[in-house]
């Protein structure tokens, strides 16, 4: 029986961003050793990454293309491989670890088309591997337990969403044509890197997928406007959206508002009650039944639901972040990929994680929007 998994990365050099909040989260439960790496395709940076991860020599791969074929040849070759780079790559990038069947963590978004992301889930149902696309903010305790409280019909059926995805960290960009920027996402900017949408794609897709999973919605269609403000691409939107029930919503997506870091803020309505889930405080959940006044839930009390209580890792008043949230959702996908190994059936626990599916969902969304705003927001079908 095998315990312990061994995992590749692509992307995620010593200075990016998420590729070392993904090696973070791997750790915490110490299920699965980073054991080869294509970090950058500078081979200066990429040797100082997996050097720095005290990885083999040779498992430091110049290419990805290479990475995908040595590790697939190799006895001890790597479980999954976790992907980290800049969107533009993800699909090809996929592609290649499936084809050598090798399990895949993809950041989101998954790919620039449709047609790309339905290929990868395809080639993954063919080849019998798993693929997670690292929707994050699910991973979070209290939107699980969000889920779980939707799911029992606490809050009756789901009538209105109202959910909004604010930062500022652009604002400066308007009227700045196309300029870049020298920041940490200038290539966020950049069509050729990160496809039809900045903002939508970026963050809206984080809105889309929290509430579709604490829900079990899915969107039916959507009327955007996007505001680009000279830029090449979107740094602002405002979403209409219906759901396969019937109701509707409204989704605010912003990288230009002046105030908001990362103001993840997701609001369920049912016919009996509200849920408000609040990323910059993720440890609470606020619960309103019809005619009462509103209830803070904790993260690791007792009156939580079992789900919960089982993703909880440090006792309540004690903050889980970002890090935890990641961290279960490589737990599940770790457990998941685990079990198949060693011949066991995976449990629907375990399975708790955003798959190839949600990615497909993320990509239809952020070209339906796209499409929208180009047509006087019309109502646009996923
Ligand atoms: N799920 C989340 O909450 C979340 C948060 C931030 C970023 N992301 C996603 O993660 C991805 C990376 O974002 P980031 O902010 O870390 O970007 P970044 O620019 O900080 O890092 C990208 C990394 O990819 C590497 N890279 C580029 N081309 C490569 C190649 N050909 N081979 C190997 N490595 C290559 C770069 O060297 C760099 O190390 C994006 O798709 C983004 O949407 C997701």
């Amino acid at each position: 029986m095998r315990k312990t998994l061994r995992y590749g990365m692509v992307g995620g050099d010593l200075n990016a961003f998420i590729g070392g909040v993904h090696r973070i989260a791997v750790n915490f439960d110490g299920r699965a050793q980073l054991v080869a790496g294509c970090f950058n395709p500078d081979m200066a940076a990429n040797k100082e990454c997996g050097q720095f991860y005290r990885l083999d020599e040779d498992r430091i791969y110049a290419d990805y293309k290479e990475m995908a074929q040595k590790e697939s040849e190799r006895e001890d070759g790597i479980d999954f491989v976790s992907i980290v780079t800049p969107n533009f790559l993800h699909y090809q990038v996929a592609k290649e670890f499936l084809n050598h069947g090798i399990n895949v963590l993809c950041e989101k978004p998954l790919s620039f088309e449709v047609g790309e992301a339905e290929e990868l889930k395809a080639l993954a149902e063919e080849k019998g591997l798993y693929f997670a696309v690292n929707y994050s903010y699910s991973g979070n305790n209290m939107v699980k337990e969000a889920r779980e409280l939707v799911k029992q019909g606490v809050i009756g059926d789901v009538i209105n969403v109202n959910a909004e995805y604010l930062q500022e960290y652009l604002v400066d960009d308007i009227g700045k044509g196309d300029q870049k920027m020298v920041k940490l996402s200038s290539w966020r900017k950049d069509p050729k890197v990160a496809g039809i949408s900045n903002c939508v794609g970026d963050i809206g897709t984080h809105i889309e997928h929290t509430v579709s999973y604490i829900t079990g919605l899915k969107l039916k269609k959507v009327a955007a406007v996007l505001d680009n403000y000279g830029q090449p691409l979107d740094l602002n939107a405002n979403i209409l959206v219906e759901f396969d029930n019937g109701a509707h919503g409204v989704y605010s997506s912003s990288q230009v508002c002046v105030g908001h870091m990362n103001g993840l803020v997701v609001r369920i309505f049912g016919t009996e009650g509200a849920i408000e889930w609040v990323q910059e405080n993720p440890n609470v959940l606020s619960v309103t039944l019809k005619g009462q006044p509103t209830q803070i839930y904790n993260r690791g009390m007792g009156y939580v639901s079992e789900r919960s209580k089982e993703m909880n890792r440090l006792p309540s008043g004690h903050p889980e972040g970002l890090y935890e949230a990641f961290a279960n959702i490589y737990k599940c996908y770790i457990s998941t990929i685990l079990k198949k190994v060693n011949g066991e059936e995976p449990a629907e626990g375990d399975l708790d994680f955003p798959t190839v599916d949600d990615g497909i969902a993320g990509v239809k969304f952020i070209h339906a929007c796209v499409e929208s705003s180009k047509n006087n927001a019309v109502w646009v079908e996923i």
